[in-house]
């Protein structure tokens, strides 16, 4: 049976902590974060006050897209470590209070993957090809791609084969990478695979998954061509392999696995469609707790577009009674810092690749995410806090060529940077890099951080009034407290054009001035945060969000 989306379940209103195993903290002394090194920081995150943490893929990788093409889905990848020291981790995480999200991508594997491996071994029309998407090319000796799908790392989206006899076979599907052929869903082995791994990890007290590529999944009967389209594929209700309405029963059948447990398990989806009642049809009562809401992510700093974004995705949501869930970056998107540090047109901004070409000011982007993450930890719904974003780090802009290692460099002929700069190692103390990211005498970090991170560290912000660390530490502090932030509500307040103004519960208001005039303070309001100092006159200055306790 069907748990309901219970008023009461802690996913509805958690603020969870992303965690990049290869980035957040090395254990081991390689150069690559690891198990070890995020138990050992698992105090500091009890101590940030989050609610629970996604830990992106873990498994068996030979690492062609950082791990997301996985070669055994229920298994540790030894540069991260053991299953026992998964188990471990498991059990610490939950000791401090703590629920452990996983990442299961279930769109595609690593062609080391055993399935894949027998497939490329048996025959076309085998049933070892059948769990993947292979189909003869077309032209007279099939050189050409069976259609005209391009990967979303650049390049069309299939590879060849080479038969047994040398000569050139059928070709695979992969959306991504080559090394990462796509499943086919219409297969019930692939289904019954996945239900298995998703029990395995329950079974180890798994709290739920992140799902990746979650609107991939199905693909459109015959391979259809995409042809010329006129919207953007996230936009486009019917392209042939996005969005597809056959998503929906995979997902209602793992609600129902997540739900056969004493304790609930959730999901989040990552699911890149728009608009929003596109994707609150992933959050329906039978079907994924939780789906990331990427239009508020891409939103650029305007009142308008923002307050847009807000009220579009709560009402979306209300109607399948399921909470909004909020982001500001994760690991395949600019940092926003950087984001907010350029000028901010109408444009969605995503990319490393949108921003080089604009001026920047970093003291801005930074004052602006201060600001920003007030705004969306004020919001009703769950949250989610990307690694650094607690620090302020920014994207990093110059990291050589010789070190980049996303596929999506390679892939574009380097016309790309793809999205190595947001996953450069956190700093956690000391003056120079490593920056205690690992242990004194280590390899260096697998990505080189910036010597100015020194000022961003965990150890130089901590304690620091005014850092971004102990802003987010007090917001979190406060969301936590009876300030009236937990429920659904949400009500606009009046007030100046360039300016967003809303009250939750009873007495709570925030406050965020996008405008360039300075904001006043409703009479009798108590502060409570700020992202940044008002100004003389005790009013908002641009770029700066309140926390206020009224009458
Ligand atoms: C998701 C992941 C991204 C990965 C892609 C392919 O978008 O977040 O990092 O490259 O899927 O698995």
């Amino acid at each position: 049976m069907t748990a309901p989306h219970t008023p009461s379940a802690w996913w509805r209103s958690a603020v969870v902590y992303q965690v990049y195993p290869r980035s957040f903290a090395d254990g081991n002394g390689d150069g690559i974060g690891d198990i070890a090194g995020l138990r050992a920081r698992l105090p500091y995150l009890a101590d940030l006050g989050i609610d629970a943490l996604w830990i992106n893929p873990w498994y068996p990788s030979p690492m062609k897209d950082a791990g997301y093409d996985v070669a055994d889905y229920r298994a540790i990848e030894p540069l991260f470590g053991t299953l026992a020291e998964a188990e471990a981790l498991l059990h610490e995480a939950h000791a401090l209070g703590l629920k452990v999200l996983l990442d299961i991508v279930p769109n595609h594997c690593s062609d080391q993957h055993v399935w894949f491996q027998q497939a490329l071994r048996a025959a076309p029309g085998s049933p070892e090809r059948d769990r993947f998407v292979f189909r003869p090319g077309k032209g007279v000796n099939g050189d050409t791609p069976p259609n005209d799908w391009v990967s979303e790392f650049g390049g069309p989206a299939w590879t060849r084969t080479t038969n047994a006899d040398g000569q050139p076979g059928d070709w695979y599907l992969r959306i991504f990478a080559p090394e990462q052929p796509d499943f086919n869903w219409d297969n019930p082995d692939v289904l019954a695979e996945f239900e298995t791994t998703l029990r395995f990890w329950f079974d180890r007290g798994v709290d739920g998954f992140r799902i990746d590529v979650a609107h991939g999944l199905v693909k459109a009967a015959g391979l259809p061509d995409v042809g010329p389209r006129s919207l953007p594929a996230h936009e486009d209700a019917h392209h042939p392999h996005w969005d597809l309405p056959g998503v929906h029963a995979i997902y209602r059948a793992w609600r129902k696995i997540a739900d056969s447990y004493a304790d609930p398990r959730i999901f989040v989806a990552e699911a890149w469609v728009h608009p929003g009642d596109r994707l609150a049809r992933y959050v329906r009562n039978d079907e994924l707790h939780t789906a990331f809401n990427f239009d508020y992510l891409v939103a650029p700093w305007r009142a308008e577009q923002l307050r847009a974004s807000i009220t579009g995705t709560l009402a979306a949501h209300a109607q399948v009674g399921a909470p909004a869930t909020w982001v500001l970056s994760n690991h395949d998107v600019a940092r926003e810092v950087s984001r907010y540090a350029r000028p901010q047109t109408a444009a969605p901004l995503r990319w490393l690749d949108d921003l080089l070409s604009q001026p920047a000011d970093f003291a801005l982007g930074l004052q602006r995410a201060r600001a920003a993450s007030l705004l969306m930890l004020a919001l009703p719904g769950g949250a989610y806090i990307y690694q650094g974003e607690e620090l302020g780090l920014p994207e990093v802009e110059d990291l050589p060529d010789a070190v980049l290692q996303d596929p999506m460099f390679a892939q574009t002929g380097r016309k790309s940077r793809g999205r190595d700069g947001c996953r450069v190692p956190i700093p956690w103390e000391g003056a120079q890099p490593h920056f205690g990211f690992s242990p004194p005498t280590s390899a260096p970090p697998w990505l080189p951080q910036p010597a100015a991170w020194a000022a961003l560290s965990v150890s130089a912000q901590s304690g620091v009034a005014g850092s971004t660390l102990s802003l987010y530490r007090q917001a979190l502090q406060l969301r936590r407290s009876d300030i009236g932030l937990g429920g659904y509500g949400l009500q606009w307040l009046p007030s100046p054009e360039g300016t967003l103004v809303f009250s939750r519960g009873s007495g709570f208001v925030c406050m965020v001035n996008v405008s360039a005039e300075p904001l006043a303070l409703p009479a009798g309001a108590k502060v409570l945060l700020n992202s940044g100092a008002l100004d003389a006159q005790g009013r908002v200055p641009a770029d700066t969000a309140v926390w206020l306790q009224t009458e």
